[in-house]
């Protein structure tokens, strides 16, 4: 069988713009939920687990959040981050098998610092990422649910810098008894540059050892187009690296372990990467040989994947 098949190929989905704040909140305290909602309907029938993506980012905000009328102080942004936090899980509530709290707080210069190119962080300071997990926790306890709560970044894949960044901040918040069940590992990665296997894996327990699970949350492989021999090869050990990683890592304390890899677009012809990254693309695991709203055609990186289920 080479062609897709919606219902065999994934039991679990993450809506790449519809719930992100832009979407979401496109006035202040006017909440729009119409394109999540039409994301759910789709996909509620036959899958398994949706993860929600994502509360607080400093990217794909709302005008109005960062070229403010009257500049925020610390108070008023503050509410502003609570609100549209407590506002989507209350909203959403389990239909979301888990929310992406925080994105991408850490820099990659210093690496490990809090990002100071995000709005969040300028105006209120490190301490709007338990703010917006305490606010997600409030929603949850008010609301009785069992969504589990993520914590979601790239370049947190094997040990450095960030990746010890993001295990203190799990650790800080389980100090706090603020929730936080689960840290996503994104896994944009370049072909021939993917992290070992045993690398990730090793980075993986980690973080499970803490008592939280972990997730691969977007992964694609990009490479500069077009693709060889030598580079698609490379790419169906990278994909298997990260999966077999996942497959692997050793389950801790209160059975936590590695519970899922989501790919993050899964067809070439609708992929982010050409429009990011320019020249590198062919990062997902299926083709549309004729083009846009054609038949998908499964990619050698399909059978990578399989093998280390
Ligand atoms: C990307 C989307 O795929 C694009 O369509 C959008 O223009 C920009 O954002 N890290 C994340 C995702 O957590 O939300 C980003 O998604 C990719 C990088």
């Amino acid at each position: 069988m080479t062609e897709f098949n919606n219902t065999h190929d994934f039991e679990e989905v993450t809506p790449a713009n519809t719930m992100k704040f832009f979407a979401t909140e496109p006035e202040q305290g006017v909440f729009d939920y119409s394109g999540a909602e039409t994301f759910l309907s789709i996909v509620t029938p036959t899958k398994k687990y949706i993860r929600c993506h994502n509360l607080i980012w400093k990217s794909q905000l709302s005008s109005w959040v960062t070229s403010p009328a009257v500049p925020w102080t610390n108070a008023t942004l503050s509410a502003v981050l609570y609100n549209h936090a407590y506002n989507l899980v209350s909203h959403f509530g389990d239909a979301c098998y888990s929310w992406d709290v925080v994105n991408e707080a850490f820099a990659d210069s210093p690496a490990g610092a809090y990002d100071n190119s995000s709005i969040w962080e300028q105006i209120i300071g490190p301490e709007y990422v338990p703010m917006a997990f305490q606010a997600a926790t409030d929603a949850v306890r008010d609301g009785n649910l069992s969504v589990k709560l993520y914590y979601n970044d790239y370049g947190i894949e094997s040990a450095g810098a960030k990746s010890t960044a993001a295990q203190t901040l799990v650790s800080q918040l389980k100090a706090r008894d603020i929730q936080i069940d689960g840290v996503g590992f994104e896994s944009h990665f370049i072909v021939g540059e993917t992290p070992s296997q045993s690398a990730q894996q090793a980075n993986m327990e980690a973080f499970i050892a803490l008592g939280v699970d972990v997730v691969v949350t977007e992964l694609d492989v990009r490479l500069s187009l077009p693709p060889t021999v030598a580079t698609e090869t490379q790419q169906v050990a990278d994909f298997y690296n990260t999966v077999a990683a996942c497959v692997g890592a050793k389950k801790g304390t209160g059975s936590h372990g590695c519970v899922g890899v989501v790919v993050w677009d899964f067809v070439d012809t609708y992929s982010w990467i050409p429009t990011t990254f320019v020249g590198q693309g062919y990062g997902t695991p299926w083709l549309q040989p004729g083009g846009a709203n054609t038949t998908l055609v499964k990619k050698a990186v399909y059978d990578g994947i399989l093998e280390a289920l």
